[in-house]
C-alpha cells in the first residue's frame, strides 16, 4: 500500500503512522522529521527549514517536493508506504503524481478545539515517541527508551495558531483534490483514544486491502 497520511496539525498523523507502519510493514516518511533531522545535524536544507518551521509557513516547495522524490526512488519502499505530512499544499500534490502513484489518501479529522492543548502539550523523544504531558505523571523521560523528552520549537501557542492558519489555506483543499479522485477516506478522531482511532484506521485499510 502506498498511502498518503493527512490531517491538521495535532490530529495525531505521527501517533497513527508509527501504528501503522508497525503492522502492515509500511515505510513512514514524515518531512517533518526529516526537516528536524536535517536541523539538528546543522545541514543548509536544516538552516533553510528551520525558518520556515518556526514561523508556522511551509518549507518551500523545491527543497520538500525533492526530497521526497529522492526518498521515495530508494528501494526499501518497494513494499508500500506511508507519507506522513506530504503533500502539503495542491502543487506538492501535482508533483507527487509525477513521480508516485499512491493508493489511498486517510485524512484524519480532529475537533480543533483540541489541538491546541495536544501540541503545546506534546513532549517528544529524539527516539520518535510522543507523549501528552497529562499522561506523563512528571516523569521527564521515554518510557520507551529512557531518552530525555523534549517540546518541539514550533509547539507554543503562536506557532500553532500559524500553523493552523497554513493548514487551512494551502493542506485543507487537499480533501476535495483526493475525494475527486476516489482515494479519500476520512476517520473520524473525536474524543477517542489514540488506539481506538487506531482500530477504526485498520477498518479502513483492511476494507482497502480487501
Ligand atoms: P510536522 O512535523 O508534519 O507537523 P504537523 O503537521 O504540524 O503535525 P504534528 O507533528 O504537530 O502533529 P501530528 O498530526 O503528527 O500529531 P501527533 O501524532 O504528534 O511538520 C512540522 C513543520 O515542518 C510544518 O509546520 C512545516 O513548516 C514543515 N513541513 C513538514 N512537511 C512539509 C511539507 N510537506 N511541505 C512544507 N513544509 C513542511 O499528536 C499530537 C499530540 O496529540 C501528541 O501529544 C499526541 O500524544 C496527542 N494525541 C495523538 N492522538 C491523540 C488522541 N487520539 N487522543 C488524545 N491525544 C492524542
Amino acid at each position: 500500500m502506498k498511502i498518503i497520511l493527512l490531517g491538521a496539525p495535532g490530529a495525531g498523523k505521527g501517533t497513527q503512522a508509527t501504528k501503522i507502519a508497525e503492522k502492515y510493514g509500511l515505510i513512514h516518511i514524515s518531512t517533518g522529521d526529516i526537516f528536524r533531522a536535517n536541523i539538528k545535524g546543522g545541514t543548509e536544507i536544516g538552516k533553510l527549514a528551520k525558518s520556515y518551521i518556526d514561523a508556522g509557513k511551509l518549507v518551500p516547495d523545491s527543497v520538500t517536493c525533492e526530497i521526497v522524490k529522492d526518498r521515495l526512488s530508494k528501494q526499501d519502499v518497494i513494499g508500500g508506504y506511508l507519507l506522513d505530512g506530504f503533500p502539503r499544499s495542491l502543487y506538492q500534490a501535482e508533483e507527487l503524481s509525477k513521480f508516485a502513484d499512491v493508493d489511498l489518501c486517510l485524512n484524519l479529522e480532529v475537533d480543533p478545539a483540541l489541538i491546541m492543548d495536544r501540541i503545546c502539550g506534546r513532549r517528544v523523544c529524539a527516539c520518535g515517541e510522543s507523549y501528552h504531558v497529562s499522561t506523563l505523571n512528571g516523569s521527564t523521560t521515554c518510557a520507551k527508551c529512557g531518552g530525555e523528552l523534549y517540546q518541539r520549537d514550533d509547539d507554543n501557542p503562536e506557532t500553532v495558531k500559524a500553523r493552523l492558519g497554513t493548514y487551512n489555506v494551502m493542506t485543507a483543499p487537499l480533501i476535495a483534490y483526493y475525494s475527486a479522485q476516489n482515494k479519500l477516506a476520512t476517520v473520524v478522531c473525536g474524543t477517542k483514544t489514540p488506539d481506538e482511532v487506531f482500530e477504526d484506521v485498520c477498518k479502513v485499510l483492511d476494507s482497502f486491502q480487501k
